[in-house]
C-alpha cells in the first residue's frame, strides 16, 4: 500500500487519535496537532496547536504535499439558551469552525499538490436533530455542515470534502455526560442501539472518508449516531 501524509487536528485524544492509529496501522505519515495533552499516538510526529492562539507556524514543519486533514477539535456546552453568552457562542465559533477555517486555509497549498485529497471535518447529531441546550453548539456545527458543502464544490474535483456527524461517543469531550452508570445507561437508552459509540467506532468512519474506498462520496454529512437522528 502506498504511504501518504495525514495531518489530525486534535490527534492528541479521543476520535482524533483513533484516526491517527488507524492511518499509522497502514503505514501512512502521521502529523498530529495536541494542545493540553502531550499524548501521541506511537509512530506519530506531534505539533504543538492551541486554536485560541493560533500560529500558522505550526505547520511550517510539515511535508509539501499532504493527502488528508481531519480536523477535530471540538465542544459541548450544553445550557440553557437564556444562560449562554456571547463569550460561549464566541468560542464554540471560534474552536469549532473557525479553527478548521484556518487549518484549512494554511494547508490548501499541500492538500493541492496530491493528485487527489480528502478533508474531514465534525458536526454532531444535534445539527439535523432539534436537542435542548445545544444551541450553540449546533450553531457552530451547522456552520461547518455549510462549509463541508461549500469546500466540496470549491475544492472538486482534486480535494474531497466530508464532514461526520457522531452522538455521544465514549472521549474526554463528553466525559461530564458520561460520568455515572445512571447517566451512561440514559444516554444509551436515547439511542436505538442502546448504547453510546466509542472513540474507535466514529474514527473508522473518518478513516474511510479519508481513504481511497470513499473516492466517490464528497459534500456529505455522515451520520455516525446509532441512529439517533432518524429513528424511532
Ligand atoms: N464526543 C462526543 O460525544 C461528540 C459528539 C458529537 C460530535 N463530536 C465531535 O467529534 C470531534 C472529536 O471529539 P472528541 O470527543 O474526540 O474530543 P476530545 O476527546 O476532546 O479530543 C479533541 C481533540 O482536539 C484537541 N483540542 C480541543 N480543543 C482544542 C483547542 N482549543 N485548540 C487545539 N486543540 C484542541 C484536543 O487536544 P488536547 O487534548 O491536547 O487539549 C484533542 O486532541 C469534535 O469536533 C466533537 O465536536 C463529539
Amino acid at each position: 500500500m502506498v504511504s501518504n501524509n495525514y495531518l489530525i487536528i486534535g490527534g492528541s485524544s479521543g476520535i482524533g487519535y483513533e484516526i491517527a492509529q488507524l492511518l499509522l496501522k497502514e503505514n501512512h505519515k502521521v502529523w498530529i496537532t495536541g494542545n493540553t495533552s502531550e499524548s501521541t499516538p506511537l509512530g506519530a510526529i506531534r505539533l504543538q496547536l492551541d486554536i485560541q492562539n493560533y500560529n500558522p507556524q505550526v505547520f511550517d514543519s510539515l511535508p509539501d504535499t499532504l493527502h488528508g486533514i481531519a480536523y477535530c477539535p471540538g465542544t459541548i456546552q450544553l445550557k440553557p439558551f437564556r444562560a449562554l453568552k456571547e463569550e460561549d457562542f464566541k468560542k464554540d465559533m471560534e474552536i469549532n469552525v473557525w479553527g478548521a477555517v484556518k487549518t484549512l486555509q494554511d494547508n490548501l497549498k499541500r492538500l493541492k499538490q496530491a493528485t487527489s485529497a480528502s478533508v474531514v471535518l465534525f458536526s454532531t447529531v444535534a445539527v439535523q436533530t432539534g436537542m435542548s441546550f445545544h444551541s450553540s453548539v449546533a450553531a457552530s456545527k451547522g456552520a461547518i455542515e455549510g462549509l463541508t458543502r461549500s469546500l466540496a464544490a470549491e475544492l472538486a474535483p482534486s480535494i474531497r470534502v466530508n464532514a461526520v456527524a457522531p452522538s455521544l461517543t465514549d472521549t474526554a469531550l463528553a466525559s461530564a455526560l458520561l460520568s455515572t452508570p445512571e447517566k451512561r445507561e440514559a444516554s444509551a437508552k436515547r439511542h436505538p442501539l442502546q448504547r453510546v459509540a466509542s472513540a474507535e467506532e466514529i474514527a473508522q468512519v473518518a478513516h474511510f472518508l479519508l481513504s481511497e474506498k470513499s473516492n466517490w462520496v464528497t459534500g456529505q454529512i455522515w451520520k455516525a449516531d446509532g441512529g439517533m437522528g432518524n429513528l424511532k
